[in-house]
């Protein structure tokens, strides 16, 4: 019997009782089953101890699977903002961050997530992990906000960045391919950034906001 690589990494590690409820209560919605890939959740959660992170970011909340593994990796008294469009998507992250006991950690911010950024930018808000993971014609507008409101050694992932295999399929050239290779060459080219581009799953983006 062949495995896939992925399902053999998963298979290692036990059920999680909070991402479990999370999942099952996006499905009992009728909600996509788009939530970050396990072994994805395991490195936020990763990264966010680290960096040592007290103010994380996340574009696009679904039912709060990728909001509970950042929040469990924050630093004593950090804090999420999750930025979400649909004001019903982040009343189920809520549930399940509250049943998962890190509900008083997150804030959410309804609507487009280009105006709640525009508007923690004019609050002067700064922040030390960004996961960028909403609509993905919004990609390269999410990086360049997230530059701009990290801290010095600030942390920035972006999911997804090989569209099932639409990104490396030279036929496909819709917005959201054409915004995701952008988003892919900044990450690799931009001077302000240190990065990779894990390609296992559907591919995660990491970079670091460089010092100076
Ligand atoms: N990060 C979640 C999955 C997010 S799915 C997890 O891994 O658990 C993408 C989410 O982005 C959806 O909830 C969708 O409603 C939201 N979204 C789509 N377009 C958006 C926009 N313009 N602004 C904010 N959120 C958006
Ligand atoms: C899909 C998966 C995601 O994690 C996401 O954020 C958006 C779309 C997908 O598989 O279509
Ligand atoms: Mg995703």
């Amino acid at each position: 019997m062949i495995m896939i690589d992925e399902q053999y990494v998963d298979s290692l590690y036990g059920e999680d009782a909070d991402l479990m409820r999370a999942k099952q209560g996006i499905a009992a919605q009728g909600m996509p089953d788009i939530s970050v890939a396990d072994g994805y959740g395991r490195l936020l959660t990763m990264l966010v101890r680290m960096n040592g992170a007290k103010e994380a970011l996340e574009v696009g909340a679904l039912g709060g699977y990728s909001g509970i593994c950042l929040a469990r990796g924050l630093a004593e008294g950090g804090r999420l903002t999750s930025l979400e469009l649909k004001a019903e998507y982040a009343d189920l992250a809520k549930l399940h961050m509250t049943a998962a006991g890190l509900g008083e950690k997150v804030d959410y911010m309804i609507g487009d997530a280009r105006e709640s950024l525009a508007r923690l930018k004019e609050a002067g808000r700064r922040f030390d992990f960004f996961f960028i993971d909403a609509d993905k014609e919004g990609y390269p507008i999410y990086l360049n906000y997230a530059i701009a409101l990290a801290n010095p050694g600030a942390v920035i992932i972006g999911d997804n960045v090989l569209l099932r295999g639409r990104t490396t399929n030279l036929d496909k050239a819709g917005p959201a391919v054409q915004a995701v290779r952008a988003f892919n060459q900044q990450i690799a080219d931009d001077p302000r950034l240190m990065s990779t581009v894990l390609p296992g799953y559907d591919g995660l983006a990491i970079a670091i906001v460089k010092s100076s």
